[in-house]
C-alpha cells in the first residue's frame, strides 16, 4: 500500500515539521506502479503518431550462403503494402562498425551485418527483407508471401561437433581469457580425493514479457526512435554510426521497457530496420517484432561445454581448481560465455586454472543474458562442489565453509565483504538443513522422492559512469534527470528514495525523469550496475546542491546557517540543519531570489563542477578493479521427483543474500525472486532446439520454448544480511543478476539427492532422469 504522503511545512529557522526518517531502507511502492497497473504507461509499441506505417521481417531459411533472387510481386499486391525492402532496392548504408571497446558507438552492435543491404546470409533467420504496410496485419501477411531464393554454402551449426579455436579469447567486453595460479593439473593429480567432470548447458533465447519493438521517424537527417532498449546511450551512438549522422541527431526514447535481461542491451535488426524503413518510405515506421522474430534476430545465451575438476585434501581443503569452458559465437558477432570468470574468486584453491575458448559457428550472434558467465558457469562449479562433497562424505555446506578465501586466489584481491559463511549459516537455519539425511533417495513423501540441494550465488555488480542532473526547486521539490532505464526493476523508485534522503525531502517531493537521450546519459541497465551507478552520481550532485545552498545562506547574517560549516549540517526536514537549528530550502532560495539550484555530474556539467565529479566517478570505477565487491548468496532448494515419470517439482526455496544495503526490499526481493525463477527455468525447462542440418531454431516461440509459469515456482523465501558495503557509495551492490547464479545448481544438487542421478547437462528433462 502507498505510504501516506508526508507534508513538510517549510520552516524558517527553528525545528520544523514531521520527518518520516530515511527513505532508503523503506519498502515504498513503485513510483511507476499506478501508471503500469492502470495501463496508462506507454511502452514502445503503444507509441503512435500520424501517418504511422508498420513493418515486418522476412527471415532467411538457410544458415549460410547468398540470396540469388527475390520475388516480391505477391507481397506488393497485398492491399496496404507500401514497400518490400531487399538488398536489390535498399539504399546503401555504411558498413556496421566492428566492436572497439574504446568507442562506445561500436559496442552496441548485436550482429555485424548490413541488414537487407547485402545478399550475404550468415544465419538461419537473418532478416533478408522488410515489408512496410499501412497495418501490422498487412505487413505480417505480406512478409509470408516474399519468395527468396538462395545459393546455400556449407555451414557449422552443431555446437557439440564444433571445434574450439586454438587460443583463448580476450578481446571483448567482460572477457577474461585464461588465468592460472600455481600448477593446477599437478595438484589435481596429487590430490587424495578429486572429481573431474564435463557439463553442458544449451543455447537459450531471451523472452522478456515485452517483445522488441521500435518506432522510428526521420525529420531531414534527424532521427527519433522509440525503442525497447536497456541502453539508450549505446543504441543512440550505434544508430548514428549505422546511418552516418552525428550522435546528436539521434533521439532515443525508452520510458518503460518490459524486461531486458541483456537481450535489449545491444541493437538488433528490428531497430536498425525500422529506421531504414522509415527512411525509405518517408513515413514513421513501427516494427513490433513477433515472438518468432525476436527468436530469429535477437541473440541469446550461447551453449557451453565445461570441465570442472577439483582436488582436495581429506579434510576438505581444496588444493586444485580447474574450470574451463567452450562457448559458441556467430561469425558476424556474439559474446562468449565467461563460465569460469567467477571461479577466480569463490574458493581458496592455491592451484587454479581457468580458461575460456570459443568456436565460431554460422548462427545468430549470442549476447548478454542475465549473469552472463556466472548463470551457467556456476551450474558447473556448484554441481562439482556438490559431487566433491559426496565423494568426501562431507556436508556440502561444510565443504563450502572450509574453503572461503581470505584474498582472491587469482590476483590476490581483497574482498569488500566476506559473508558467504554467514549467508550459508542463515540459509541452512531457515531451511532446516540440519534435518537432511545425506543419503540419496533416502527421503520420501508418499510416492515422491524428496531431495534437498544447496549452492552458492555470486556476482560482481559493475560500477559505471552516470551523468545526472538534480534540480532543487524553491518549493522543496526535486527533479532528477537522467536517461536511466525503467526495465521493470524499480530504478526510478530507488533513485527517488536516494535523492529524497540526500536533500531531506519526502520521496513524494522527488520526480525522476528518465528514459530519454535528451537527458544526461545514464549507463545501460546492465551488469547489475544501474541503480548503484546512478546513486553515486546522485550523491555527488546532491552534495554539490547542499554546498551551493549553504553558500547562499552563509552570506545572509539573518540566516540560522550564517557562519556554519558544511560538515556540521545534514539534509533534513526539507532543508539544512545542525541539530534543531537550520533553514528550509524554500527560505534559503527565496531569500537569495533563486527559483532553483541545479547540479550535474557528467562531462556536460558546468566547468566548476566537472573536474570534481568526473574525478570522483572515475575513482569509483577504478577502485572497482582493485577489490572484489561481490553480491553473494546461498540457495537452498527442495525438489520432489516422481520415480516413475521423472517429473521434477521444485517445492521449497530459501535464499539468503548479501547484496550490501537494500534500498527497498519490495523491489530487491522482486529482482532476486525473478533471478531464481529464471534459474529454475534454466535448470528444468529452457533450451533453444536447433536443427543441426539447417541451423534453424525449431522452437521459436513460447509454445515450444518453455519458461516457468506460476505452477512451476513455489513461494521463494528471500532474505538479506542488509549491511552496507564499506567500499561502495551508499553501501550498495546490485541485485539484478546474483539471484540466478547458483540457482540451477541448487536444483541439480537437489535432484541428485532425491534420485541418486547426477544430471550434468541442462535442462534436467525427464529423459535425463529415467
Ligand atoms: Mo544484463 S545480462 O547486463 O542485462
Amino acid at each position: 500500500m502507498a505510504q501516506a504522503p508526508e507534508r513538510v511545512v517549510p520552516p524558517v529557522g527553528g525545528l520544523p515539521v514531521t520527518d518520516s526518517g530515511p527513505a532508503v531502507g523503506r519498502p515504498v511502492d513503485r513510483v511507476d506502479g499506478a501508471v503500469k497497473t492502470s495501463g496508462r504507461a506507454r511502452y514502445t509499441a503503444d507509441v503512435s503518431c500520424p501517418d504511422l506505417a508498420h513493418a515486418a521481417l522476412v527471415h532467411a531459411t538457410i544458415p549460410r550462403g547468398r540470396i540469388t533472387g527475390v520475388d516480391a510481386a505477391a507481397a506488393l499486391s497485398v492491399e496496404g503494402v507500401l514497400a518490400v525492402i531487399t538488398h536489390e532496392n535498399a539504399p546503401p548504408m555504411p558498413a556496421p562498425p566492428r566492436e572497439n571497446l574504446a568507442n562506445p558507438s561500436t559496442t552496441a552492435g548485436g550482429a555485424r551485418v548490413a541488414y537487407v543491404t547485402t545478399d550475404q546470409v550468415h544465419w538461419n533467420g537473418q532478416p533478408v527483407a522488410v515489408v512496410v504496410a499501412e497495418t501490422p496485419e498487412a505487413a505480417a501477411g505480406a512478409a509470408r508471401l516474399v519468395c527468396v531464393e538462395y545459393e546455400a554454402l556449407p555451414a557449422a551449426t552443431d555446437f557439440l561437433d564444433a571445434v574450439p579455436g586454438a587460443t583463448p579469447v580476450k578481446a571483448g567486453l567482460l572477457e577474461v581469457g585464461e588465468e592460472r595460479t600455481g600448477d593446477a593439473p599437478a595438484a589435481l593429480a596429487a590430490a587424495p580425493v578429486s572429481v573431474d567432470h564435463r557439463y553442458t548447458t544449451p543455447a537459450q533465447n531471451h523472452n522478456a514479457i515485452e517483445p522488441h519493438a521500435t518506432t522510428a521517424a526521420w525529420d531531414g537527417d534527424r532521427l527519433t526512435v522509440h525503442d525497447t532498449t536497456q541502453n539508450i546511450d549505446w543504441a543512440r551512438r550505434y544508430l548514428a554510426a549505422c546511418f552516418g549522422i552525428p550522435v546528436g541527431n539521434v533521439r532515443m526514447i525508452a520510458q518503460y521497457v518490459g524486461g531486458g535481461f541483456g537481450g535489449k542491451s545491444s541493437v538488433w535488426a528490428g531497430t536498425v530496420l525500422a529506421a531504414l524503413a522509415a527512411r525509405v518510405t518517408g513515413r514513421p515506421v513501427r516494427m513490433a517484432l513477433s515472438r518468432e522474430s525476436v527468436f530469429r534476430t535477437v541473440g541469446g545465451r550461447t551453449p557451453t561445454r565445461q570441465r570442472v575438476a577439483l582436488g582436495v585434501e581429506r579434510d576438505g581443503r581444496l588444493t586444485a581448481l580447474v574450470h574451463t569452458g567452450v562457448s559458441a559465437v556467430g561469425r558476424v558477432g556474439g559474446r562468449s560465455e565467461q563460465v569460469a570468470a567467477q571461479s577466480r574468486f569463490l574458493y581458496a584453491a592455491p592451484n587454479l586454472l581457468i580458461r575460456h575458448d570459443t568456436t565460431e559457428m554460422d548462427v545468430l550472434p549470442s549476447t548478454f543474458m542475465r549473469a552472463p558467465g556466472e548463470a551457467v558457469g556456476m551450474f558447473a562449479l556448484e554441481s562439482a562442489v556438490d559431487e566433491l562433497a559426496v565423494e568426501l562424505g562431507m556436508d556440502p555446506v561444510e565443504l563450502r565453509m572450509r574453503n572461503q578465501p581470505e584474498r582472491s586466489p587469482v590476483g590476490g584481491k581483497r574482498y569488500s565483504r566476506q559473508n558467504v559463511r554467514e549467508v550459508l549459516t542463515r540459509g541452512a537455519e531457515r531451511f532446516g538443513w540440519a534435518d537432511r539425511d545425506p543419503e540419496p533417495r533416502s527421503m520420501r513423501d508418499g510416492r515422491w522422492l524428496v531431495g534437498w540441494g544447496v549452492a552458492g550465488a555470486f556476482q560482481v555488480p559493475a560500477q559505471l559512469f552516470a551523468d545526472v542532473a538534480v534540480q532543487l526547486n524553491a518549493d522543496a521539490t526535486v527533479v532528477v534527470r537522467t536517461s536511466l532505464h525503467e526495465i521493470g526493476v524499480g530504478a526510478a523508485t530507488a533513485t527517488s528514495q536516494i535523492a529524497a534522503d540526500e536533500l531531506g525531502v519526502p520521496v513524494e517531493a522527488v520526480t525522476v525523469e528518465h528514459g530519454d537521450s535528451e537527458q544526461p546519459a545514464a549507463p545501460g541497465a546492465i551488469g547489475s550496475s544501474q541503480t548503484a551507478s546512478v546513486a553515486a552520481a546522485v550523491l555527488l550532485a546532491c552534495e554539490q546542491l547542499r554546498r551551493e545552498a549553504l553558500d547562499l545562506a552563509r552570506r545572509a547574517p539573518e540566516s540560522p546557517l550564517h557562519g556554519r560549516r558544511p560538515a556540521e549540517l545534514r539534509p533534513a526536514h526539507g532543508g539544512l540543519y545542525a541539530g534543531n537549528v537550520g533553514e528550509s530550502w524554500t527560505a534559503i532560495l527565496t531569500r537569495a531570489g533563486r527559483s532553483r539550484l541545479e547540479a550535474r555530474t557528467g562531462s556536460d556539467s558546468p566547468p566548476r563542477q566537472t573536474l570534481r565529479t568526473v574525478r570522483a566517478m572515475a575513482g569509483l570505477v577504478l577502485e572497482q578493479r582493485r577489490w572484489v565487491k561481490a553480491a553473494t548468496g546461498a540457495h537452498f532448494c527442495e525438489v520432489r521427483v516422481d520415480p516413475d515419470t521423472g517429473e521434477v517439482r521444485v517445492t521449497r526455496w530459501v535464499a539468503v543474500f548479501d547484496v550490501g544495503r537494500v534500498i527497498n526490499a519490495k523491489l530487491a526481493t522482486s529482482q532476486l525472486r525473478g533471478g531464481i525463477v529464471m534459474g529454475i527455468g534454466a535448470a528444468l525447462e529452457e533450451e533453444t532446439l536447433v536443427d543441426p542440418r539447417t541451423g534453424r531454431s525449431m522452437n521459436a516461440g513460447l509454445a515450444g520454448y518453455h519458461v516457468p509459469v506460476h505452477a512451476d515456482v513455489p513461494t521463494l523465501d528471500v532474505s538479506y544480511l542488509g549491511e552496507p558495503d564499506p567500499r561502495t557509495p551508499l553501501g550498495l551492490l546490485g541485485v539484478g543478476e546474483v539471484g540466478i547464479t547458483g540457482a540451477p545448481a541448487a536444483v541439480a544438487n537437489a535432484v541428485h539427492h532425491a534420485t541418486g542421478v547426477r544430471v550434468r547437462d541442462l535442462p534436467i528433462t525427464l529423459d535425463r532422469l529415467l
